[in-house]
């Protein structure tokens, strides 16, 4: 069977700027929360940093070029908030701005269009000084920030992204500790999740004012959740823990409230619950233009008291395939996601704003690094996409986690998630198999029958 996506489908990649800059402490760069959180003992894997990352600050030029190469027609990265105000509020970076005005008048003149997302989780640690996102002031902090990058950015940006998974952001941060700033205060998670979407809602009007005519959205990670069993405590297990995870947020956005459900079970939890004043949820449910979509794979979950996350717990699939960050690889996933949100929420427009796979992948004798089962991934992923697709699914966009191997948050280097090698010694950047396969499909806009493709290249 040939898949084929629509002539104007946008092919991508994503990175974040804390993932591939480096460049630390150059041209005036402020400290980020993932600056200090690296530097506590234990927090992250073999004591890796982003202090070089992939060099990306230096070889910007370079990976345009290795994009264009692959034919995308689309590069989402994020911005590093540090760089462009340094303390966070207040002095303007000149030369922060600089860098991403010079990387976006790039993009465009290789033909690829620029997706910016504004927080991909590294706030200037002034700012966490103060209280972080659980503070009410952050949203005035990010407010600022949007303003400022805009107003610089917004006459050639047409596509903008408010925030990166708010959920991730706020639980493994504030919640559990396993990211930056690395707290563990499941009541400050919640209050740090509402000022997250409350400051998306502030930062929506500053972004058409200033990037007048562009497309605005905010990315969720979002997953499938299946209960372990039929029995009623594993169902129950099962919605709340799409409650915590997805409706939560989803709900806030598309319906101005939180699920009553989940106010109730957090309400037995803690007698500190914060109020979420009914005009902030008109605020965070200001309407946009498009959902970004996160997914890596679904969860299957069991009803357990001493859960971390809302009293459940994962369950291994017997006989599935799992990837190096022990996620199941389920494409069946990512289209009954798709078509939920279309059912239940109905965004104008979507983009899969990550989907990739983590192997342990190393070049061959040959210099190649051959990733047979990221490409059978990809290809199971965009197969499913395009199941959404005809199903009546407004999927505009697909872009690949990641463009390139790059610092995998607690886990460091550890983990390859690339299309593209990096050998972190050289920066020497191999284009993986699976680069080479989505250049194809790019090509091809699409999946070609793969009979078909080898009959006509064979080897
Ligand atoms: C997502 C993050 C992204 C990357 C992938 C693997 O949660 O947004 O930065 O770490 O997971």
């Amino acid at each position: 069977m040939t898949v084929t996506f629509l002539p104007d489908f946008l092919w991508g990649a994503a990175t974040a700027s804390y993932q591939i800059e480096g460049g630390a402490r150059e041209d005036g760069r402020g400290e980020s929360i993932w600056d200090t959180f690296c530097r506590a003992p234990g927090a992250v894997l073999n004591g890796d940093n982003g202090d070089v990352a992939c060099n990306h600050y230096h070889r910007w030029r370079d990976d345009v070029r290795l994009m264009a190469d692959l034919g995308l027609n689309a590069y989402r990265f994020s911005i590093a908030w540090p760089r462009i105000l340094p303390e966070g509020v207040g002095r303007v970076n000149p030369a922060g701005l600089d860098f991403y005005d010079r990387l976006v008048d790039a993009l465009w003149a290789s033909g690829i269009r620029p997706f910016v997302t504004l927080y991909h989780w590294d706030l200037p640690q002034t700012l966490q000084d103060r209280g972080g996102w659980p503070e009410r002031e952050s949203v005035a902090w990010f407010a600022e920030y949007a303003e400022v990058v805009s107003r610089r950015l917004g006459d050639r940006v047409r596509d903008w992204i408010t925030h990166n998974e708010p959920w991730v952001a706020a639980m493994l941060g504030y919640g559990i500790g396993l990211h930056a700033p690395g707290l563990r205060d499941p009541a400050a998670a919640l209050r740090a999740a509402h000022h997250l979407l409350l400051s998306h809602g502030e930062a929506v009007p500053i972004l058409r004012r200033n990037s007048p005519g562009s497309s605005v959205g905010i990315t969720l990670n979002l997953t499938p959740i299946h209960p372990a069993s039929e029995s009623e405590a594993d169902r129950a297990a099962a919605r709340r823990k799409d409650g915590f995870v997805n409706r939560w947020f989803l709900d806030a956005l598309y319906r101005a409230a939180y699920p009553a459900d989940m106010i109730e079970y957090y309400h037995a939890l803690w007698s500190d619950l914060p109020d979420f004043p009914a005009d902030d949820l008109k605020r965070i449910a200001v309407p946009t233009d498009f959902l970004g979509v996160n997914n890596y794979t679904r969860h299957v979950v069991r009803h357990d008291l001493r859960g971390v996350e809302v009293q459940t717990e994962y369950v291994r699939v017997e006989g599935a395939e799992y990837t190096d960050t022990n996620w199941e690889v389920c494409p069946a996933g990512l289209s009954e996601l798709l078509m939920r949100l279309h059912r239940d929420y109905a965004p104008p427009a979507i983009y899969i704003t990550e989907n990739g796979a983590a192997f342990p992948d190393a070049p061959d004798a040959n210099g190649e690094v051959n990733d047979a089962r990221r490409v059978a991934y990809l290809r199971g992923h965009l197969t499913e996409a395009h199941r959404a697709v005809t199903a009546g699914v407004p999927l505009c966009g697909y872009f690949v986690w990641s463009l390139m191997d790059n610092f995998e948050w607690a886990l460091g280097y550890s983990k390859r998630f690339g299309i593209v090698f990096v050998d972190y010694p050289t920066q020497r950047r191999i284009v993986k198999a699976s680069g080479r396969w989505y250049a194809g499909v790019i090509g091809a806009k699409g999946i070609e029958d793969e009979q078909r493709r080898e009959m006509q290249s064979p080897g």
